[in-house]
């Protein structure tokens, strides 16, 4: 039994009332608090190549974009993996384009390398990629793969990404591939994109909790103005249009704790892109848990425009380091050390918590109701 009717998703997506939304979020803050804890876990971006193959028409690295490319060398994408343990984080994740340049041998070599040099957990978020390439990487060890279905409705998913020749594109399934491959599972979506209704996004939050997803990464829809959807027509959007406003994209998130209560949430750069002064803190009031703070070498982050504007983009690893301390200091939170994976232990919970323990149960484990109110 979900923990959430689609109506009461609905509702709440709907609602307004700020006072209403406090009682949201305040909840949401509650089942973080309870099954994940207070700690903040960093992941360490590390931007390996902009190349990109796919034409999705929401992203700036798309491939008819004729534009300055670039893909890190082993020994950039190592010393950037060496700068996240001298800056205490515990995972990197290495995020690319959709770059079949990026070869699978070599790739698993690297991250071999990382492996056998330091304590990182391996995050991979590098599009949809062979099932033999993620097998070979699973077996060096990458530990998570990120890959975001944008939208479970099939007709707006297909209207945003153009096909690759006779290529299907099936994210969920690939999902399941990825977690029967023994990878923690990440997906998400973009709030707001041309064409998303309430009820579109409704499901979205039901997918995560049918995919029981390990990690889930919402952030909002912003225009780019070199792609098919930088200027979208206002004046042609549906009454049930998703706005791309900082308050949608909490409620998604609040909402998505409520569902899927063990899961790691980052509190996105999509989001302190539209709220600089304290989105980020807005997250993980709201429920998320996790920060990712860019480690990609400066001369590549300009380059790395998946959409405009990026947050924090013009600040080095160790300034963008200590900003986010001391936010999450001040919201009487901690930084969390370890993997802080769904099920691997952290340095600060004494009993580890193994794969091969059960799941939860939906049923034990159900959050109390939430009071809809009028
Ligand atoms: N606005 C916001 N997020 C975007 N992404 C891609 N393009 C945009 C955009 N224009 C997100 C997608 C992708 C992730 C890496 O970045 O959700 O999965």
């Amino acid at each position: 039994m979900p923990r959430l009717t689609h109506e009461e998703i609905l509702h709440w997506l709907r609602e307004e009332n700020p006072a209403a939304l406090e009682q949201l979020f305040a909840r949401a803050d509650e089942v973080r608090r309870a099954h994940v804890g207070d700690d903040i876990h960093m992941r360490g971006l590390i931007e390996i190549s902009s190349y990109c193959v796919r034409q999705c028409h929401y992203c700036g690295l798309r491939m008819a974009r004729s534009m300055p490319r670039y893909r890190m060398s082993r020994e950039e994408i190592l010393t950037a993996a060496r700068s996240a343990v001298e800056l205490g984080f515990g995972t990197v994740v290495l995020q690319s384009g959709e770059d079949f340049g990026i070869e699978a041998a070599w790739l698993a070599e690297v991250l071999r390398t990382i492996k056998n040099e330091t304590p990182l957990a391996i995050t991979l978020s590098l599009g949809e990629r062979l099932p033999d390439e993620l097998r070979l990487w699973r077996d060096a060890e990458a530990d998570r793969y990120l890959l975001r279905f944008e939208t479970s409705d099939p007709a707006l998913y297909a209207a945003i990404h153009p096909r690759r020749g006779a290529a299907i594109s099936d994210r969920i399934a690939l999902l399941r591939e990825l977690r029967a491959l023994g990878y923690e599972i990440g997906s998400g979506v973009m709030v707001g994109i041309p064409g998303q209704t309430y009820e579109m996004l409704a499901r979205d939050i039901e997918l995560f909790e049918s995919l029981d997803l390990d990690m889930v990464g919402i952030g909002p829809f912003l225009a780019h103005p070199d792609t098919p959807l930088g200027a979208p027509d206002v004046a042609t959007a549906g009454a049930d249009q998703v706005p791309t406003s900082e308050w949608m994209v909490l409620k998604a998130v609040a909402l998505t704790r409520l569902v899927c209560p063990e899961a790691n949430l980052p509190s996105t750069t999509a989001l302190a892109t539209i709220n600089t002064l304290d989105g980020r803190e807005h997250g993980l009031q709201s429920g998320a848990n996790v920060f990712m703070p860019i480690l990609t070498p400066a001369p590549y982050r300009q380059m790395y425009q998946i959409y405009p504007g990026k947050a924090c983009i013009d600040e080095d690893a160790t300034q963008c380091n200590s900003c986010l301390r001391e936010r999450i200091e001040r919201l009487g939170r901690a930084v969390g050390t370890g993997p802080g994976g769904r099920f691997t232990c952290t340095a600060s919970q004494s009993l580890p918590i193994l794969r091969s323990q059960p799941r939860f149960s939906p049923q034990k484990d159900r959050p109390s109701p939430l009071v809809i109110l009028p």
